[in-house]
Parts: structure tokens; C-alpha cells; sequence
């Protein structure tokens, strides 16, 4: 449990910068770098081939043109789908995209990342075990290491033995009695927790355990800077451009 001797992003855009741009897209991360966020969080989860794609959604139709699962279809299918238009014309001819381009844009970019591993019901295993060894295969160099999270065990499992050596954390809504056991089952360097179910005693209890202890999802100046005061590292939000103003000299 090591998370919290790096220095971590104060801000994470989530799902890129999901107030501006269509989440979860490439547009979404260029977005997330035009404002000056450092680090995006993304949602990784498998096509019926097994393709590493970025949707948050096991279903297809809040974010994209298609209907149905999207762990139904092949990565050529979804490709053909559009995920911006529903965001407004700007963004049309957006696709979902391929974790292989993502990462590659996120190099283009300089932009470092939370990887979250999203899987469908009953691909926890092999999404975890998937993406993170794409991960290990691809990350780049020139950027800060990445960070893989999930609310499910088996995915981080997988991850873990597929990638050892790519930082965990365990996702959570609220942080349950048994948060030790999991964490360090796991492996985990920090944990995420919804940001408002954090009190300040939990997060001292985190971060004395040397836990990174991220809060999602965060819109308000006001709330980040309390839960920085509290020990909170980062905090995703879907306008990391105004919660920038609360940060002063530091850099997000
Ligand atoms: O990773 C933090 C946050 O993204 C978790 O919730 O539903 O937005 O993926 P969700
Ligand atoms: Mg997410």
C-alpha cells in the first residue's frame, strides 16, 4: 500500500472532461488537454472479440447510435456506431474508441490516466486480465505510470497477475468495514470512494494506512478543497477546469 508516497494529480478530468465533451472520447481527452488537466479517467470494457473499447455503459444507447450490449457486438460493429452526436452536432462522427488509440493519443497529448476497468456481468477476469496487459505492452515512456481501478475484485485480480507491476486501486461507494482486508487481498495502492460518503475520519484512517485515497465525482470548488484538507489526493471531475481556480500555485 505505497499510493500514497507518489505525487499524484490533484484533479483528474472524468471520463475526459464529461461537462465540455462527449465522455469517454477522443474528443473528451483532447478536451481534457485544452483545459489543462494533467491526468483523464477513462471506462475500459471488452467488445464480443474481445477488444479493449472505452464506454462506461454495458448498454449502448445513452452514449452512442446503437441499442443493446455493447460485450453483443464486434469491435468492427461498434465502430461503425456514433458516440458524440448525442452530445450535440459538434462532436458527431465521434467514435468509441479502441484502448490501443487511446493510449496513444494520451502520449500525443502528455496526459496521464486512471484506467477503470468496467467490465460487463461475468468479464470481470478477463477484462481485467486483458486490458492490463495491453496496458504493460503499450503505456508509453513520456508518460507518469497509470493507474488501474474497478469495483470489482476479480478484475483487479486479473489485472494484478496479468501486470503486477501496474498500480491498483480498488473502487467503492461507500468504504466498507472490511476496506483493509480488500485493499491488501488486492494489492491495491489507493482507494476511490464516492465523494460523498467520505467523512474525514475514514480518509485519515485511508491515507494512515499509506492508502491514495481518490473521491469521485466532484464538480464543486468548495467540496474539493474540503476533501483535500481532509487528505484526499485527487478527485475526479467532469469540469476539472473550474475546480482548477480553487488550486491556486498548483498545477492540476
Ligand atoms: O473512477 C471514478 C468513477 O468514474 C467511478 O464511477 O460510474 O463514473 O465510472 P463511474
Ligand atoms: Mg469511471
Amino acid at each position: 500500500m505505497a499510493g500514497a508516497a507518489r505525487d499524484w494529480p490533484r484533479v483528474i478530468g472524468h471520463r475526459g472532461a464529461a461537462q465540455a465533451a462527449p465522455e469517454n472520447t477522443l474528443a473528451g481527452f483532447r478536451k481534457a488537454a485544452a483545459l489543462g488537466v494533467g491526468w483523464v479517467e477513462f471506462d475500459v470494457r471488452l467488445s464480443r472479440d474481445g477488444q479493449a473499447i472505452v464506454l462506461h455503459d454495458d448498454t449502448l444507447e445513452r452514449t452512442t447510435t446503437g441499442r443493446g450490449e455493447a460485450a453483443a457486438l464486434d469491435f468492427a460493429e461498434l465502430r461503425r456506431l456514433d458516440a458524440g452526436a448525442w452530445f450535440g452536432p459538434a462532436f458527431r462522427g465521434e467514435r468509441v474508441p479502441g484502448l490501443e488509440e487511446t493510449i496513444a493519443l494520451l502520449a500525443e497529448l502528455g496526459l496521464g490516466a486512471v484506467i477503470e476497468l468496467k467490465p460487463a456481468p461475468g468479464a470481470e477476469a478477463a477484462t481485467g486480465g486483458r486490458v492490463a496487459a495491453l496496458v504493460a505492452e503499450r503505456w508509453p515512456d513520456v508518460l507518469p505510470a497509470p493507474l488501474l481501478s474497478s469495483f470489482k475484485p476479480a478484475a483487479l485480480a486479473a489485472a494484478r497477475s496479468a501486470a503486477p507491476a501496474i498500480e491498483r486501486a480498488l473502487l467503492v461507494e461507500t468504504v466498507p468495514p472490511s476496506w483493509r482486508a480488500q485493499v491488501e487481498a488486492l494489492g491495491c495502492a489507493g482507494l476511490h470512494a464516492e465523494q460523498r460518503q467520505l467523512e474525514h475520519d475514514t480518509v485519515a484512517a485511508l491515507t494512515a494506512a499509506g492508502l491514495a485515497v481518490f473521491a469521485y465525482t466532484v464538480n464543486q470548488p468548495e467540496r474539493a478543497r474540503t476533501l483535500w484538507s481532509w487528505g484526499v489526493a485527487a478527485v475526479f471531475s467532469d469540469c476539472p477546469d473550474r475546480l482548477a481556480a480553487g488550486l491556486g500555485a498548483h498545477p492540476i
